[in-house]
């Protein structure tokens, strides 16, 4: 398949090489930063543009992997230079298929959401990473099942509605929880120690969810209603209101989870 990739950020980099590896032909990367758009470019071996009137108008498919915000005037600006009979995906969780409607003469759109977090430095496990799709016509759900396969054993057909639930639950599993952790280690290396001795607590909240539901799984003093605990954690933060906030909320939706 000839495919042209909007955008040059994490997601269009790990969908480029993956595409790559499996055989598939990125032909072009738009970027509206030209340095970016050719150093992607140079890494799948496609063309480079920062002109929406030069992107090519023959691929087969287009990936828009860009900030949710840019989708619609991106889908817009691909009406206007002609490309209206071609199918054209966001890989946004978040937003939803109506974006298009900014471009009412596209007919042919979807969605190929990758439920991971991306980041440069590291390189995914596609085939673990579930790929979820929606198309508004019945053949291109068929060519964006296959894609996905090709990419993924993990590939998901679902609506609007359940994608924006599964993205409000990716934020909590994953955006929140990493905020977290970054808060452990700013109160670890406060008191002079290190990050790392917190890791093999993390790893193994993680490894315990495979054996039951998270909710059966909590421990510590919130769960435990250990009042004195909680009032000591408290004190421990005075003088950081948005932690203590955090820290009260968090106890009371413990305590009101099961
Ligand atoms: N990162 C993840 O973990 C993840 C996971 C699943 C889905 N997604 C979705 O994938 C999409 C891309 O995310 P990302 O993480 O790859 O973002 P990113 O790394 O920040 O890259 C965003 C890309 O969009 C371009 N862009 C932003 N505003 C634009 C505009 N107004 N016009 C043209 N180009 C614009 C950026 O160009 P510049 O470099 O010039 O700013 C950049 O190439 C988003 O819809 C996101 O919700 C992300």
């Amino acid at each position: 398949m000839r495919i042209v990739l909007i955008g040059a950020g994490n997601v269009a980099t790990h969908f480029g090489r993956k595409l790559m590896e499996v055989g598939e032909q990125v032909i072009q990367v738009f970027s509206r930063n030209r340095l970016k758009a050719l150093q992607l470019a140079k890494e799948l071996e496609a063309a480079a543009t920062n002109d929406f009137a030069e992107i090519n108008t023959d691929a087969d498919l287009y990936i828009l992997a860009v900030h949710d915000d840019a989708i619609g005037e991106i889908a817009a600006q691909l009406a206007e230079n002609g490309i209206t009979d071609k199918l054209i995906v966001h890989t946004s969780g978040a937003t939803p298929m109506r974006v298009f409607e900014a471009a009412s003469t596209l007919k042919r759109v979807g969605v190929f959401y990758p439920l991971q977090t991306f980041s440069k430095i590291r390189k995914p496990d596609f085939q673990k990473i579930p790929i979820c799709i929606e198309a508004r016509q019945e053949d291109d759900l068929t060519i964006l099942l296959n894609l996905a396969h090709n990419l993924s054993n993990k590939v998901y057909h679902i609506n609007d509605e359940q994608r924006a639930s599964l993205h409000l639950a990716a934020v909590f599993v994953n955006n929140f929880t990493n905020h977290l952790f970054a808060i452990g280690e700013k109160i670890q290396t406060d008191s002079g120690l290190h990050f790392e001795m917190l890791l093999p607590l993390i790893h193994e909240t993680v490894a315990k969810l495979t054996e039951g539901p998270p909710a059966v799984m909590q421990t510590g003093p919130a769960i435990r209603h250990d009042e004195a605990t909680i009032l000591r954690h408290l004190h421990l933060l005075s003088g950081q209101p948005t932690l203590q906030e955090i820290y009260q909320i968090m106890t009371k939706s413990i305590q009101q989870t099961l």
